[in-house]
């Protein structure tokens, strides 16, 4: 048996015993059909995923809404942000001091956020099909300052949130902003976007070029207003692959659409291969290098949910000197390319790499896709 230290470890366990299942490892093939077991303090199925070094950072939990039902009112003492793995649905949400509702519609890979201390609300609008949303928040941190998990959910004592005093914008879709605001995550005076909303992850093309980590990459950053949560999503090309870096733990990666695998070490270990699709999850623990490959037709996404940014960690190259350092494919382990032309054989397909990116370490890229 692990013993547990901290608040929300241990009212995780809590859960489990009541036959929540909760899935422990840095990997998870299909979110769409995980098992999940009947949560009591949602009234829905659920399950807990405690990714390797995300215990006590992040709180990932996957909940199911049947067909046609609707989960009761709930009120969350922290900020979340919602992915929606599968399905169409309707939220509401208000908060204690105005009781104005904003409701809106979403589908599958929406993503958006509910505030802390808002009330919220979730239909699923199809008779046929469950729904199943990703729920990713900071709630460990929440629990480890003020050691009472009852304080963080339906509080009557708590009112007030940010809902309350928003205009009828709340919930629209993120707009694009010139970042004037300081945070380890992306460089003052960068495009990022800023909402609670994002209609669609796999048809969102607003992209930006992201070129030191290679193959002609794009990406968003994403940012919430009010609040510390934040993400960013990657977009890249068919038939190529992304440079190898690391950093610090707790960014969870779920895959809005496209084919194709991580590979993912830690330093003088052991390569590791994980396959991924659309509902894949996956993080890469502290300090392991990882390496994203797309082996589809189509261009592959990432959508990475961040820690808090106290939580970044280091990024450094395999000596161990410089931030923020990819494996360049000049120099990476031959392995890496030989695997990548094996995958794409399996599938008869041939890979879109230039020769001269292997040679010449200043090669660039033609422009970034996002078709
Ligand atoms: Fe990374």
């Amino acid at each position: 048996m692990v013993r547990s230290y901290f608040t929300h470890d241990n009212w995780l366990e809590v859960q489990a015993d009541k036959g929540v299942p909760v899935y422990r490892d840095c990997y998870i093939d299909d979110l769409r059909s995980i098992e999940l077991g009947h949560w009591d303090l949602r009234g829905c199925d659920a399950a807990f995923i405690k990714f390797t070094n995300m215990e006590g950072i992040t709180e990932a939990r996957v909940q199911e809404i049947p067909p046609g039902g609707s989960l009761k009112p709930f009120k969350l003492g922290v900020d979340e942000l919602i992915y929606v793995i599968q399905g169409r649905g309707f939220a509401s949400v208000y908060g204690d001091i105005n009781g104005v509702k904003r409701d809106f519609e979403w589908s599958a890979r929406s993503a958006f956020v509910i505030p802390r201390n808002a009330w919220c609300e979730l239909r699923n609008m199809e008779g046929d099909n469950p729904v199943r949303l990703l729920h990713f928040n900071y709630l460990p941190l929440g629990m480890t300052v003020v050691s009472d998990p009852e304080f963080f959910f339906n509080n009557p004592a708590v009112k007030g949130s940010m809902i309350d005093d928003a205009d009828g914008e709340f919930f629209s879709e993120a707009k694009d902003i010139i970042k004037e605001f300081g945070s380890a995550w992306g460089t003052v005076g960068a495009k990022v976007w800023s909402g609670n909303f994002w209609p669609d992850l796999l048809a969102w093309d607003k992209m930006v070029d992201a070129g030191s980590r290679g193959a002609g990459g794009s990406t968003i950053s994403m940012y919430v207003p009010g609040s510390e949560l934040s993400a960013h999503m990657s977009v890249f090309p068919p038939l190529t692959y992304k440079k190898a870096h690391r950093h610090g733990p707790g960014r969870l990666i779920v895959i809005p659409g496209g084919e194709g695998f991580s590979v993912m070490w830690p330093q003088g270990g052991e390569k590791k291969i994980y396959p991924w699709h659309e509902g894949s999850a996956i993080t890469p623990p502290d300090q392991w290098f990882h390496q994203h490959f797309n082996v589809g037709g189509t261009s592959a996404r990432y959508f990475a949910l961040h820690p808090p940014v106290q939580f970044i960690g280091k990024e450094e190259d395999e000596q161990g000197n410089a931030e923020g350092i990819n494996i360049e494919y000049t120099e990476e382990d031959p392995w890496i390319r030989q695997i990548f032309e094996e995958e794409l054989a399996k599938r008869g397909l041939t890979s879109a790499m230039a020769e001269e990116a292997y040679t010449n370490p200043d090669y660039k890229f033609s422009k970034p896709s996002v078709s």
